[in-house]
């Protein structure tokens, strides 16, 4: 299973934004050419794992975009790729969330593609009730109300699923990470530095003990994006964390 994120020199990933109420992508390290990137790593997946925040922001009208892999020409080839190579139309959707806080209606927006919301076993039933008379296929991957990297992943291999593609945050990440089923990260580093004191950055959570190692794979400057800053676009294998 792989992730990836564009983040800027400083390792910021999301920012306040002045006309929204909630972070996000700042324009700056942002490119098209690093969300070609994007789109071509959800072409090539079965599930996207993203986190019940995208959908409250989706509801919200903050969501950056629609889930990949994105409409109109542009994507055009990736999405009849995907058919020639016996993918389905578009990849199935895993929703972490331990509060289950999903607005319904902006999962309708994904009523083609499967549905699964992972949570832990302390979830409240109702709020699992609820999504179930909705359609949407409840899982139980954690002992408390929080979602285990670990077991999610055999929630989802075990329902077929094996090119996992990780479009969620900081926390989603840092619980794939610290399960050791994060096999490989795509990330561009845009040659910017934005400061901030308020700022999502890759990873979220308990410190990582040891620090897991990350083997560089392949390494392309592109010296034009964004804006001619240029960018580094890094792909890293994760070593398995030695026992
Ligand atoms: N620059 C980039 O490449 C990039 C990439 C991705 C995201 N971002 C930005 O990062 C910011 C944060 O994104 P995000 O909120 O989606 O990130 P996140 O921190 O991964 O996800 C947050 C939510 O996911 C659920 N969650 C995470 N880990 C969980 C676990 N172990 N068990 C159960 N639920 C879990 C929780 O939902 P509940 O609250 O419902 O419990 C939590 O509130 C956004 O502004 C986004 O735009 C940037």
């Amino acid at each position: 299973m792989y992730s990836n994120f564009v983040t800027s020199l400083d390792g910021r990933i999301a920012l306040p934004r002045t006309d929204q109420n909630t972070r996000g992508v700042p324009p700056a390290i942002g490119s098209a050419r690093d969300w070609r990137l994007y789109q071509e790593l959800a072409a090539q997946s079965d599930l996207l794992i993203t986190s019940a925040r995208y959908f409250r922001q989706f509801a919200g009208g903050e969501a950056q975009d629609h889930l990949p892999v994105g409409p109109g020409d542009a994507f055009a080839d990736l999405r009849q790729w995907r058919l020639d190579q016996g993918f389905s139309a578009q990849p199935d959707v895993a929703i972490f969330s331990a509060s289950l806080d999903i607005p319904v209606e902006a999962l309708q927006a994904y009523s083609e593609r499967q549905l699964h919301v992972l949570t832990g076993a302390q979830a409240d039933p109702q709020r699992i009730e609820a999504l179930r008379s909705a359609g949407i296929s409840v899982h139980i991957a954690g002992d408390n109300n929080k979602v285990d990297g670990a077991r999610a992943i055999a929630v989802l291999q075990g329902l077929g699923y094996r090119h996992i593609y990780a479009v969620a945050g900081p926390s989603v990440f840092h619980t794939l990470v610290r399960a050791g089923v994060l096999q490989r990260l795509y990330l561009t580093m845009a040659h910017r530095i934005l400061g901030g004191k308020d700022f999502d950055t890759l990873a979220w959570g308990a410190e990582l003990d040891p620090a897991p190692v990350m083997k560089l794979h392949t390494l392309f400057y592109d010296a034009y994006a964004p804006d001619d800053a240029g960018q580094l676009l890094a792909c890293y294998d994760i070593e398995p964390a030695a026992v």
